[in-house]
């Protein structure tokens, strides 16, 4: 069971919060309350408790401070009509924090921890899960050592916390396609590396291709394979696909693709729709006759894609209004919002 801290206000968690719901894109809102749990030596996170959302202390010499050991997970809560609120497939993201623990030598918590917890941040933040049809709330695990360490060792000490803001659309376009470039100079990952791991030292070292790309007006980057520098890998912050026809293409899960949630959730839906879908290599030319693209991820959900732009040339998409991308947006967002029956028991109520 999670205590809340004493000293707290606690709200009246049946209201909404009150703030523009109209106005909400993919920005840091301070809520009420965070999720913090402690793993001592032993490897087992304790019970946890509701703190308020804020600061929190660390050594100088924490581990993920210095060598950057660290994960962090994304997903989302959605509001219903009849005012529940559904998370969509948590443990999903339990286990994806397991394995991306392992590779980086840290305990996690259990899949029945992972999801109790998230249940507990989300019910204490429920005044500012959005209204139906106005977004959402984002939910951020972060597993990090916060032990002290000097020489390169894993952390002696572990923080499991989750904290949750409510957001809007990602990217400034909002559901408007996007425009990309495929970056020919960096790469996002290399293989043995940590590509296929949520460890937050992926994100930052692609910041400095976005800006530059954001400078020219793209909306993000499109990475290649390092060794080849032929085929797609994905986008900064989300997996991408390539639609021929019936065929929907996506780069196979081989250690540098991050496996996204949203990736294998829109897999299986576009199965059940007819579509066929392949896990390869996808060559970039194949982007020269595609018939669309959008990219997939807990934060950008489907985004189709309008443009790309590969060694100066602009390659544009259905004037950027993907049929395929649009019925698979509205499916999935149709399963996660509560708005179509859940066949499939992807969603869990708080
Ligand atoms: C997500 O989609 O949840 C992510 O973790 C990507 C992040 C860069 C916003």
């Amino acid at each position: 069971r999670c205590q809340v801290d004493g000293a707290s206000t606690i709200h009246d968690t049946s209201e909404l919060a009150d703030i523009n719901w109209d106005d909400i894109g993919f920005g840091l809102v301070p809520t009420d309350y965070m999720y913090v749990a402690k793993s001592p030596k032993d490897g087992v996170f304790t019970e946890g408790e509701l703190q308020r959302f804020g600061p929190i202390q660390l050594s100088p010499s924490a581990g993920i401070l210095n060598y950057g050991q660290g994960l962090f997970e994304g997903l989302k809560a959605y509001r219903k009509v009849d005012g529940s609120v559904v998370l969509f497939r948590p443990e999903e993201n339990a286990w994806r924090m397991r394995m991306g623990a392992e590779r980086m030598c840290m305990p996690s918590p259990t899949v029945e921890h992972f999801v109790h917890a998230v249940k507990q941040t989300v019910l204490a933040n429920k005044r500012w899960v959005p209204p139906p049809g106005k977004g959402s709330l984002y939910i951020r695990p972060l597993l990090m050592g916060s032990g002290a360490v000097l020489g390169l060792a894993p952390a002696p000490e572990y923080t499991f916390l989750i904290f949750v803001s409510p957001v809007g659309n990602y990217f400034k376009e909002g559901l408007a396609p996007i425009n990309l470039i495929v970056e020919n100079e960096f790469h996002r990952a290399i293989p043995g590396g940590t590509g296929g791991v949520k460890t937050i030292g992926n994100y930052a070292p692609v910041l400095k291709a976005q800006s530059i790309a954001k400078a020219k007006g793209y909306s993000d980057v499109l990475y290649l394979d390092s060794i080849h520098k032929k085929y797609l890998e994905e986008v900064s912050s989300c997996n991408v696909f390539v639609v021929k026809g019936k065929v929907i293409s996506t780069p196979a899960i081989k250690g540098t693709i991050l496996p996204g949630i949203t990736r294998k959730s829109i897999i299986e839906v576009a199965q059940s729709k007819g579509f066929q879908v392949e896990e390869r290599l996808v060559a970039v030319d194949e982007l020269l006759d595609a018939d669309e693209v959008f990219c997939t991820g807990t934060a950008v959900v489907v985004s189709p894609v309008g443009s790309i732009t590969y060694l100066g040339r602009r390659l544009e998409y259905n004037n950027g209004v993907g049929a395929v991308s649009q019925q698979l947006y509205s499916e999935l967002t149709g399963l996660q919002m509560g708005l179509s029956e859940d066949k499939l028991g992807w969603t869990v109520g708080v």
